[in-house]
């Protein structure tokens, strides 16, 4: 077995450990507090590439292999996971679907400018009474001569007011259940689409997450993904790959947590000497790097067996299920090293612990993990 990486995931690991270094941290304070969307962070990461990381050459993506993105995932969300969910979206659940379901012309018309990053993704398959329970859609795409017309509402979605490309997933057959699901590709600037408001969240502050609500909205049929009645499996398997690129970021939120620990401890005393002298601290320390060896190669082995053909459905689950819970632990045990200075903003961790919360709940709580890792388990 090889544990090695090559040289070019190392080149690429280290472009995104120098953006995320550098450029990142510099706002990271501000646009959490208030909100704002990195805007002129997207568009840099769009011309080093990582906004359509794995899309083929052919398609204007950079060829990039999963272990590549895992890596990269992993550094960006060290400094701020609000911009690595961007490239997450974008990248895992958009690009990814088009490629792998997308037709010819779709692909020509809107993977290529999402790949360059000219135009953001957005992928909307929550709702207000369908969140865990995917199957439960409300919202209608209604058969007409040469469209569909799209009504309802959607939830909780990443990139709503930036994206200019949506995938909206809506039920078109409603007696045939899940079967009867449809997933579409539905430009943002179409008559019938509106926003809710911005949402006020606890963490993951500064990307712009709302309900999006459509009404009589005309969907040309030509941009519908794959056969009539299969969008709930493409809704799936985009999760499938999609878990992968959050199980990244809550490990980057881990690791940073970690190396911004063992940073404090070194330098902070008490009681006569450097904390990490305490077995206390270093006990925890232990721990911690011992949660982020583990959540680093269960991530690295889901990626390894996409990019190889390989099945990755139960490992995938595993790594976003083990990497979100560890990064909840890890970030919390962070701010207890860091003491008082841990509840106040400046040292960051108290962010990255407000930021891994989410990665418990969204592309499937820890729960629903669970529920995927038995049912293959029982399937096998
Ligand atoms: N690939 C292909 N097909 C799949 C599949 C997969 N990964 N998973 C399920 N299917 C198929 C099943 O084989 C079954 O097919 P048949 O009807 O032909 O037998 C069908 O889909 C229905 O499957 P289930 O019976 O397993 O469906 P279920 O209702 O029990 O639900 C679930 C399964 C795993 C709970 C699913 O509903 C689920 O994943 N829910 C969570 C949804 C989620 O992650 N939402 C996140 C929103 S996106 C987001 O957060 C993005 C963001 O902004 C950051």
């Amino acid at each position: 077995m090889n544990f090695e990486l090559t040289e070019e995931q190392i080149m690429i690991q280290q472009a995104a450990r120098d953006y995320a270094q550098r450029e990142l941290i510099q706002d990271v304070l501000e646009r959490d507090e208030k909100c704002i969307f990195p805007e002129r962070h997207v568009k840099n990461l769009s011309e080093l590439g990582f906004m359509g990381m794995m899309v083929d050459p052919e398609y204007d993506g950079a060829g990039m292999d999963t272990v590549s993105y895992v890596l990269a995932m992993e550094e960006l969300s060290k400094v701020d996971a609000s911009t690595s969910v961007i490239v997450s979206v974008n990248n895992s659940l958009v690009c990814y679907g088009l490629q792998k379901f997308g037709s010819e012309e779709q692909k020509q018309k809107y993977l290529k400018p999402l790949a360059r990053g000219d135009y953001l993704g957005a992928f909307l398959l929550s709702e207000p009474e369908a969140g865990s329970d995917a199957t439960s859609q409300r919202t209608t795409a209604e058969e007409m001569d040469d469209h569909y017309l799209l009504n309802g509402t959607k939830n909780w979605i990443t990139n709503a007011a930036s994206a200019q490309i949506y995938l909206v997933v809506a039920q078109t057959h409603p007696e045939k259940k899940h079967r009867g699901i449809n997933a579409f590709i539905v430009e943002r600037d179409s008559p019938g689409i509106s926003l809710g408001p911005h949402e006020d969240k606890m963490g993951m502050r500064s990307s712009d997450t709302h309900s999006v609500m459509f009404t009589d909205v005309k969907v040309p049929k030509e941009n519908r993904i794959g056969e009539d009645g299969f969008g709930f499996k493409f809704a799936m398997q985009a999760l499938e790959a999609g878990r992968i690129g959050i199980a990244a970021q809550a490990l980057g939120l881990a690791s940073g947590a970690l190396e911004r620990s063992v940073a404090y401890a070194k330098e902070r005393k008490a009681f006569g000497t450097e904390i990490v002298n305490h077995q206390a601290i270093a006990f925890k320390l232990a721990d911690m790097d011992l949660k982020v060896e583990n959540a680093r190669n269960l991530c690295l082995k889901a990626a390894w067996l996409k990019d190889n053909g390989k099945s990755f459905r139960k490992e995938s689950a595993y790594a976003k299920l083990y990497c979100a819970d560890i990064a909840m632990e890890v970030t919390t045990e962070a701010v207890q090293i860091h003491g008082g200075y841990g509840y106040v903003k400046e040292y960051h961790v108290e962010r990255l612990m407000r930021e891994a919360k989410l990665t418990q709940i969204y592309e499937g709580t820890s729960e629903i993990q669970k529920i995927v890792i038995s049912r293959k388990l029982l399937e096998d």
